[in-house]
């Protein structure tokens, strides 16, 4: 048979909502991945010698091993708004288009960073390990004794739409806001959130809650090191729903332990899954495991964009969200 006359091939690296699947299928010949860990290597190399369109998640890298697997590819369609895990300049050079999922997953994102400011700020974490470890306990006047959020300042590093999401909830739990951004967000949006752009030194050393929204590039590599750690208060919080890598790990260790900083409200990690030994035995931190997203609607809403992403590339269309 004549690749004319072949329908398009299509490898799904991972597990993703039905519905995607289905939509997939109006575009050619779908083979998935049908388990929750990360696909062997060889498996996934046999199946991309002869496919045309491969979806990723967030835990498989695109590099050029995974290129030189799939010489009739055309388009990479990442299910997550990130997509440090795919070399698009290698992708660019083979003339395979790299999609991703921005806007579907911004106010679940946007939800969970607000939700690890308040369990940061009202000590939420060793509220539910107490009960949980079965220890006696009563209620008490000083009893674990949080802060409260309003007329607090939010710092937001990385002003894109999570970062704005995250402003407007902050604004409705009455915090004020102050941003660090390559360019200044509209003068509308401005006005609506009140938001003061700041450099980073200047955000991070009058902030009380930092939250990173940024992506990850080698830009911002290490971006909250040590020093970075320092120039903030003794009693702020920093919140990472971005890339763990953002963050210097063990830097932030050091700085929880020394008391640089008041705590942090993590949900990524610098070598994912893996969690420094040294976080697990901080009080004033909250872990969560990577769980930005983590709503049916709207992991359904990412896995169907980048399915419609395969089906217009395969169509010879334009992507609708390339990176
Ligand atoms: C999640 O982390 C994403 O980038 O979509």
């Amino acid at each position: 048979m004549s690749d004319a006359i072949t329908s398009p091939r299509i490898v799904v690296c991972g597990r993703i909502p039905a519905p995607a699947i289905d939509t997939l299928h109006t575009a050619g010949e779908v083979w998935a991945w049908d388990r929750d860990e990360v696909i062997p290597t060889d498996v996934r190399d046999w199946e991309l010698a002869t496919t045309d369109a491969a979806v990723t998640l967030l835990t498989d890298r695109v590099d050029a091993a995974f290129l030189d697997a799939a010489p009739r590819l055309r388009i990479v369609a990442n299910v997550a708004v990130g997509y440090n895990n795919i070399d698009v300049a290698a992708c660019r050079e083979r003339g395979v288009v790299v999609t991703n999922t921005p806007g579907v997953l911004t106010d679940a994102t946007a939800d969970l960073a607000m939700a690890l400011i308040l369990m940061t700020t009202r000590r939420l974490g060793e509220g539910e390990r107490l009960i949980r470890s079965g220890s006696a306990w009563q209620w008490g006047m000083f009893m674990m004794l949080g802060t409260g959020v309003q007329q607090r300042r939010l710092g937001i590093v990385g002003m894109g739409g999570i970062g704005t999401a995250l402003a407007r909830r902050a604004r409705a739990f009455g915090m004020t806001i102050a941003y660090h951004n390559r360019s200044p967000i509209s003068a509308e949006v401005a006005g609506e959130l009140d938001a003061e752009r700041l450099d980073l030194d200047e955000l991070l050393a009058t902030s009380d809650i930092v939250s990173l929204n940024c992506p990850y590039s080698e830009a911002t590599h290490h971006l909250i090191d040590g020093r970075a750690l320092r120039m903030m208060r003794d009693d702020a919080v920093l919140i990472n729903t971005a890339r763990g890598p953002v963050v210097d790990e063990a830097a932030l260790v050091n700085a929880l332990r020394e008391g640089f900083i008041g705590g942090a409200g993590l949900d990524v990690y610098e070598n994912e899954p893996e969690v420094h030994p040294g976080l697990l035995t901080l009080d004033n931190v909250v872990l969560l495991p990577h769980l930005g997203s983590a709503t049916v609607e709207t992991r359904t809403a990412m896995a169907q964009l980048a399915a419609h992403n395969v089906v217009e590339v395969l169509a010879g269309r334009a992507p609708i969200s390339a990176v």
